[in-house]
């Protein structure tokens, strides 16, 4: 107080008195937030390596065929480490044979595994997150009337006032069904007026055109089936680069400080959103809240495999050319490989321990993809026995060999026996997941719980929602005892 007299001059008896007497106040209420960490990406990442004594990465192979580290694409050299880890083997080494045993005992150790080592951990502790609607619009998707809703999921940011997190979510529903509906969330943002059909979403065409030689958008065939269908906007809870780690979901966790090796990554922050979208449609009477799906593409694919994996409330997934850290086995040696996801342009996607399996030099030597105590068909098998429709397109339109197609069906082929053991169906193609062998393009392996099928399109599950929507209705029963 003195030095505030002193600095103020003799005039300012009076408000040193003032401040004295509200000291007490201010005392209690929260301290002002320091701004968020400002660094780069480059920083970040640098900062991540440090912290677990990592001296250098191995670089990931290129996805571009002209370039001389072009990513092992011959079948023939992929499977360098051809046995997985055992999916009903328990840490003791006895097997898991009861589906009780499943859920009881191998199932958390593979949790586990994935959120110390992969994904990272959802912190004990993140804030409550309030819904509401900012604006609603009625439209018309192909013929059918629905009405829309935007919504709005404000984390609760008094710990730390520095980081604003508002969730958007854009919830359209069909307007001739009666009754609660089965709803898909989708990653990916789309505005109320686009999500109703009154503006074009670029890619689309015009409001209300069907694009040329493919089919109807997936929320035009949701509706023109009784399903509802949300769009949730994963970048307005995490950025999509490391820079970002220290904003968003994670970043107000964190007070705006970097992350530890176990915190989670933008794949585990986004699945994060899904579930809190999905406490949202519990609450609206419109919805059937025990018949909620996710789906993705790409890297929302792997967000959305997350997403159905480590959130027993979701029904029925759509993982869509999910490729490595989704659907892809990381032990093979096909297209993107451990040491891409590691980089600086991905690694925020995961946990920073992930960055150990990608290292050539450290404190503890080095590490790869052989000493992961997972791989991809285990995540598959977190889903089970719940529906699970995994999608991927063609290279010759674009679904790049990058994201190993082959490996991914062996991984789900390979997932399939917990989806036995705990009663559902599986491929049903009774093959061993080391020598399994895609499908033809364009043939489906519906008959199960798991379901395959290789699309002639592109990066994209656009082809597959028509077979999608009859499956999922079948599987969840959409209709039935309603
Ligand atoms: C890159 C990345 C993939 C990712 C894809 C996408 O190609 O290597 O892992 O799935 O981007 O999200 O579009």
């Amino acid at each position: 107080m003195a030095q505030l007299n002193t600095s103020l001059g003799p005039g300012s008896t009076l408000l040193a008195l003032l401040l004295t007497a509200a000291a007490p106040l201010l005392a209690q209420s929260a301290p002002p937030a320091t701004a968020a960490h400002e660094w780069t990406t480059a920083e970040d990442h640098q900062h991540m390596l440090a912290q677990l004594g990592i001296t250098q990465l191995r670089p990931g192979p290129s996805g571009k065929a002209t370039d001389p580290n072009f990513a092992n694409v011959d079948e023939a050299k992929a499977n360098r480490y051809p046995v997985w880890p055992q999916l009903l083997t328990l840490a003791t080494g006895t097997a898991a044979t009861t589906a009780e045993q499943w859920k009881q005992q191998r199932r958390p150790q593979i949790v586990e595994a994935f959120e110390r080592d992969i994904i990272g951990r959802i912190p004990a502790r993140v804030p409550a997150v309030q819904w509401s609607v900012t604006a609603t619009a009625d439209g018309k998707l192909g013929s059918v009337a629905v009405s829309g809703k935007q919504l709005v999921g404000h984390v609760d940011n008094s710990s730390y006032a520095a980081i604003d997190v508002n969730i958007e979510l854009t919830l359209v529903l069909p307007n001739n069904v009666k009754g609660p509906v089965p709803v898909m969330i989708i990653f990916g943002g789309r505005k109320l007026q686009q999500g109703v059909g009154n503006e074009a979403v670029p890619g689309f065409g015009p409001p209300g055109a069907t694009p040329v030689a493919s089919d109807p958008p997936a929320g035009e065939q949701l509706v023109a089936a009784g399903w509802g269908v949300a769009y949730l906007n994963p970048v307005s809870v995490q950025a999509d680069n490391g820079a970002g780690l220290t904003k968003g979901i994670i970043g107000l966790v964190n007070k705006g400080q970097p992350r530890q090796p176990q915190d989670w990554g933008a794949l585990r922050a986004w699945s994060w959103a899904a579930a809190r979208a999905l406490d949202y449609l519990a609450t609206d009477q419109a919805v059937d809240g025990k018949r909620v799906g996710i789906d993705g593409v790409s890297r929302y694919g792997k967000a959305a495999l997350v997403t159905m994996a480590f959130e027993p409330r979701f029904a029925v997934a759509l993982i869509g050319s999910s490729g490595e850290g989704g659907a892809s086995p990381y032990r093979r040696d096909f297209g993107e490989m451990v040491e891409n996801l590691t980089a600086m342009g991905e690694y925020h996607w995961m946990a920073g321990n992930f960055l150990k399996y990608g290292t050539a030099a450290s404190s503890f030597g080095s590490m790869d993809a052989s000493q992961l105590p997972i791989d991809s068909h285990m995540l598959i098998a977190l889903c089970a026995p719940r529906p699970t429709f995994i999608s991927y397109g063609v290279p010759e339109q674009g679904d790049a060999l990058w994201l190993d197609q082959q490996g991914s069906y062996m991984a789900t082929v390979a997932a399939g026996q917990v989806f036995r053991l705990l009663g559902a169906k599986d491929l049903g193609t009774n093959e061993n997941y080391q020598t399994a062998r895609m499908p033809a393009v364009n043939h489906g392996l519906l008959e199960g719980e798991l379901a395959w099928r290789q699309h002639d399109g592109g990066h994209t599950d656009g082809p597959n929602w028509k077979y999608f929507i009859p499956w999922a209705a079948r599987e969840l029963k959409v209709g039935v005892g309603r």
